[in-house]
């Protein structure tokens, strides 16, 4: 893609999303790591900005896709404090994360909340039942992959992402 087109779409992803990077709850996922040095902060952008171009590129509801990739593990607390939650983290941190982005966004729609809820899926057992789901599930594990494998911090992927200010 162009430069320009890319600075044009990357400009549509931000303006979907900045009231939400504003906030005190998603800034607060800098301090918590999510694979390696990646922090869940970076994570959930890179997730969101993936999510959003697969519904643009789709004709999906990209502000769905980008809001809800954003905010799916929005659960902060750390994930190796056993205090922190009640069980499983793979069950329950969608469900912390969607409890905090319901908080946080109360115009959270049910597309944006079955996403935050089904991303583990098929780990967990809440299915994916709206296609900005699959869009949030299907960049988690893109981006996950990329991250364990050190490829999110090739200057290639970070040349690729939209900068927030
Ligand atoms: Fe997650
Ligand atoms: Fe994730």
């Amino acid at each position: 893609m162009p430069r320009n087109d890319l600075a044009l779409v990357n400009a549509a992803f931000l303006d979907q999303v900045s009231p939400l990077l504003d906030s005190r709850e998603v800034n607060e996922m800098k301090r918590w790591r999510r694979h390696f040095t990646v922090t869940c902060y970076e994570h959930s952008l890179f997730v969101s900005y993936v999510a959003f171009r697969i519904a643009r590129r789709m004709g999906w509801d990209c502000r769905a896709a980008a809001r809800a990739g954003l905010l799916h593990d929005l659960y902060l607390y750390d994930p190796a404090d056993r205090t922190a939650h009640p069980g499983s983290q793979c069950l329950d941190h969608p469900v912390a994360a969607l409890r905090n982005a319901r908080e946080l966004c109360p115009d959270l729609d049910s597309k944006e909340a079955n996403a935050i809820l089904t991303h583990m899926w098929p780990l967990a057992v809440h299915m994916p039942r709206s296609r900005e789901a699959i869009a949030v599930n299907l960049a988690d594990k893109l981006c996950a992959i990329l991250e364990v494998a050190c490829i999110y911090r090739t200057r290639r992927v970070q040349r690729w992402l939209p900068q927030p200010c």
